[in-house]
């Protein structure tokens, strides 16, 4: 008969070793699981005379209900140790401080932008300004997106008395920059690399994740037998740089019209770095930025002949981004033009 006292002891040494949930789930699985040490014990008694049935039985129930408790009271240990984490890693933005009014600063979004600009800048992609205000055809129709598509409830819009609107997304950028490089593509052989950050505008009602006004970086790749992995590298290479750590990314399909197939990616999240915190809601990745291989429709409309050239196509949320690299935990707060809030960030935070 197994002993399980042993087993008791080990799950006693186990236990006290784990720093995470990964560990805390893997040793769950080991000894409750299905094929864990304790299931096994059970399968035992099968062997066992009447008599012994009810003193082990008993036994096993015991442990079983020790070892439950511990692991449940172990995750509430490690739960409440991520939310002191979290908090000690948010000080960088602490709204009690005084406003420093003695020198200027840089808006944290501006800070953002030009990290981004001075990483893919140093991968050879051109940085382009463009306009606020568009055409439909720009922002909707040379996407992929025509008149009366649903995905237009996607972006309520502004528009403006002759017909046209203030750009809904930095993707409204791409037919023009597609129009600009694509002789330098198809006569020199010279691809098309481009980022273009910009600020876009939604009609949104305004809460502590949403504003009618707020920053993107649209970034487009093309060439021949460009793939995915370019993208997964480019990102990943950017990311790190600007956190300034090892970023893990993946990529979750996600449907948007002007890229197929469509993706979402997410980074290992920045607060438990991975293992699973409140911040990533407990499942180690934040989402980040919406991305994709251009829509062959796309790059017609951009004069680009789909059947020679593929390319890729993202669009990161500056504001976003700079709501996590600082811990602004309050959208509102970036464009309140309050100086007790936007003196607080330098170059070097
Ligand atoms: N323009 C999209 C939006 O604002 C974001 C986006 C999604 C841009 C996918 C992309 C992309 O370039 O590939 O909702």
């Amino acid at each position: 008969m197994a002993d399980t006292v042993a087993l008791k002891e080990s799950f006693s040494v186990a236990l006290n070793s784990v720093t995470n949930m990964e560990e805390l789930e893997k040793i769950r699985v080991e000894y409750l699981g299905k094929k864990g040490f304790i299931t096994e014990l059970m399968q035992e008694m099968k062997s066992l005379t009447p008599e012994e049935k009810k003193t082990f039985g008993q036994a096993v129930n015991v442990l079983k209900n020790e070892v439950n408790d511990a692991i449940t009271a172990k995750r509430e240990e490690l739960k409440q140790k991520e939310i002191e984490l979290e908090n000690s890693r948010m000080p960088l933005f602490d709204l009690s401080m005084p406003p420093v009014l003695d020198r200027g600063s840089y808006h944290p979004i501006t800070l953002v932008q030009r990290q981004c600009e001075e990483v893919f800048r140093s991968m050879g992609f051109a940085i382009e300004d463009y306009s606020e205000i568009v055409t439909d055809y720009e922002c909707f129709e040379a996407l992929n997106i025509p008149k009366n598509h649903p995905a237009r409830d996607m972006q309520d819009t502004y528009y403006l008395d002759n017909g046209q609107l203030l750009k809904s997304h930095t993707s409204a950028a791409q037919n023009a920059i597609y129009k600009k490089y694509k002789d330098a593509l198809i006569n020199e052989g010279k691809p098309i690399k481009a980022i273009f950050p910009g600020r876009c505008f939604r009609n949104e009602a305004t809460d502590a994740c949403h504003e009618n006004t707020f920053f993107q970086m649209e970034g487009v790749m093309v060439d021949k037998n460009i793939s995915i992995s370019n993208l997964i590298f480019f990102m990943k290479t950017m990311l790190s740089e600007v956190f300034q750590k090892d970023i893990k990314v993946r990529l979750r399909p996600g449907f948007f019209p002007f890229v197929e197939p469509g993706f979402e990616l997410d980074i290992s999240c920045l607060i438990c770095g991975g293992e699973g915190c409140p911040s990533c809601k407990h499942s180690g990745w934040l989402e980040l930025c919406p991305c994709g291989m251009i829509h062959p429709e796309v790059l017609k409309a951009g004069g680009i002949d789909p059947e020679e050239y593929t390319g890729f196509a993202f669009g990161l949320g500056l504001t976003r981004l700079a709501m996590m690299k600082y811990g602004v935990k309050d959208i509102r707060d970036l464009n309140s033009g309050s100086l007790k809030v936007l003196s607080q960030f330098t170059d070097d935070k």
